[in-house]
Formats: structure tokens, sequence, C-alpha cells
């Protein structure tokens, strides 16, 4: 597929990194059975995708800024570009070796998201999307799924990790979904999450807690295959206030006036 030279930076480095998370990602399986576990290896292997994708984004952009979710934000010197990257997204399924997991990089430019990929090294998909030019997985043109009525549809969720987040309020949530959906999903993996409704393989997803780098491409990748995204209260602060909400018209909508009642 002929991929702009934005795009074609963004697929290399993160093929290059992803070379290294599948090679990884063998040795996991045979860690499970240790006493230990595979847990220092995994964020062993975390950080090593991160540095990789630090290394290509920089040296092909010098100056725009980075920021990661191993290694925090660096300034760079040029103030309108900002690289969101998470190395390794999906980082539980990852560990108990649920193919579910994906390099997740978004290119922000004055405070727009610009351009998007996410690539789940094992499916070997990659999902890409630039502001204006559609979204794309693989080389086929993205649309977010048409369904309208509730009780067709499959809404994908993410859960509060053990010790984190709101968990009687994610139960109100789920009762007052779960009521009207055809079925509710928790794959474990935002960025993933976020390209499925881009592909039109959920209806709808929503969920708290994010932060930037999980939720950067995504986003884009949803609006670019004609969706709507935007957080809990129906703005576009996705970033400050951690949540989101993404699906066509009609369920965004529908899944937002559900998630605001349990609030
Ligand atoms: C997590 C995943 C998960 C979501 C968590 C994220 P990580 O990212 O996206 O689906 O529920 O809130 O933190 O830690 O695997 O990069
Ligand atoms: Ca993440
Ligand atoms: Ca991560």
């Amino acid at each position: 597929m002929l991929r702009s030279a934005l795009l074609n930076v963004m697929a290399k480095a993160a093929q290059k990194a992803a070379r290294g998370l599948k090679r990884d990602f063998g040795e996991v399986e045979n860690l499970q059975v240790s006493l230990k576990g595979p847990a220092d290896f995994v964020s062993a292997a975390d950080h090593r995708a991160e540095k990789i994708l630090k290394e290509e984004l920089l040296t092909a952009r010098p100056g725009y800024s980075f920021h990661g979710e191993e290694g925090g934000r660096v300034e760079g010197s040029d103030k309108t570009h900002v690289w969101y990257v998470d190395p390794l997204d999906g980082t539980t399924n990852f560990l108990h070796g649920i193919p579910q997991f994906a390099i997740s990089i978004g290119l922000e430019r004055d405070g727009v998201m610009v351009a998007g990929l996410v690539y789940n090294p094992v499916s070997d998909e990659m999902f890409t999307a630039e502001r204006g030019k559609g979204a794309f997985l693989n080389d086929r043109r993205l649309r977010v799924a048409g369904r309208k009525k509730l009780n067709e549809a499959v809404i994908a969720c993410g859960l509060p990790h053990l010790g984190r987040g709101d968990l009687e309020l994610f139960r109100r949530e789920f009762a007052i979904v779960q009521e009207q959906v055809a079925g509710l999903r928790r794959f474990g993996a935002a960025a993933l999450d976020l390209a499925f409704v881009a592909a039109g393989r959920v209806d709808a997803y929503w969920e708290r807690g994010l932060s930037p780098w999980d939720m950067a491409a995504g986003t884009l990748l949803v609006r670019e295959a004609g969706g709507y995204v935007t957080d809990l209260n129906g703005n576009d602060a996705m970033f400050a206030t951690r949540g989101i909400v993404a699906g066509n018209e009609t369920m965004h909508d529908a899944l937002l006036r559900m998630v605001k009642k349990a609030a």
C-alpha cells in the first residue's frame, strides 16, 4: 500500500519494535510455568520496545516532543509536534500469553491529532489513519459499523484494574449497558478497542482512567472511520478527564447517555 512519508516512518518504527515484542511474547509462554512468572521479563520487553520507538521516531523527526508511557515526556525543540507512544498496550494480556496487545503511536500537531497507528504484531494487523485521509487496516479502508439498534450491538469496555478505579461506578454502568445490548466485551488493550470500533468489529466502546498514549492513535482511527469520540461528558477533553466513549453517531450517543445515567 502507498503510505505517506509520515505513516512510513511510524510503520517502520512499529515494525522494528514489534520484532522484539514478538520474540519476547514467545518467551513469555515458557515463563508461565516458573514460580516467579514473567513480570520482570515483560517489563524489560516493554522498556526495550519504547527505546526502539523513541530512537526511530526521533531520528526521523528530530525535535518533536516524545510522550511515552515508560519514559514520560521529553520536550523537543519543535513546540508544535508531540509523539504519544504506548510501546505495549495490553500488558496484562501479553503477560498471560494472550495475543491481544499492540504498539500505539499518535502524532499531535498544534494540539490536534494528525496521525495514528496501532499495530498488533501477532495478528500482523496494522491500523493507520491520517487526519482527513481516512482510516485503514493494512491496505483496506475502514468504516465504523452502521448498526443503530442497541439490542444488536456488541460493546467493548474497560474494567477497573484491581485496586485502581471506581469499581462501584463501573458496576452501575455495566448493569445499565448490559440490559440493553446484545453483548459486552473486555479485550484488555484500549488502543485495539478503539481500532476495533474503527473497523466495525464492535459497535461502541467506553472506558475510564485511560492515559493519553492509550487513546491518541485510536481516537483518530475512529474519527477517520466516520465515528464519534468524546469523553464521558460529551466533550473533547479525553486526555484531561481520562474517559472515552466511541462509536458511530447513534451508538456513541446512546452509550454516552447510559454511562451518564450511571454516574
Ligand atoms: C492498559 C490497557 C487496558 C486498559 C488499561 C490500560 P497497558 O494499558 O489499555 O485495556 O483497561 O486502563 O492501562 O497498561 O496494558 O499499557
Ligand atoms: Ca496502555
Ligand atoms: Ca503500556
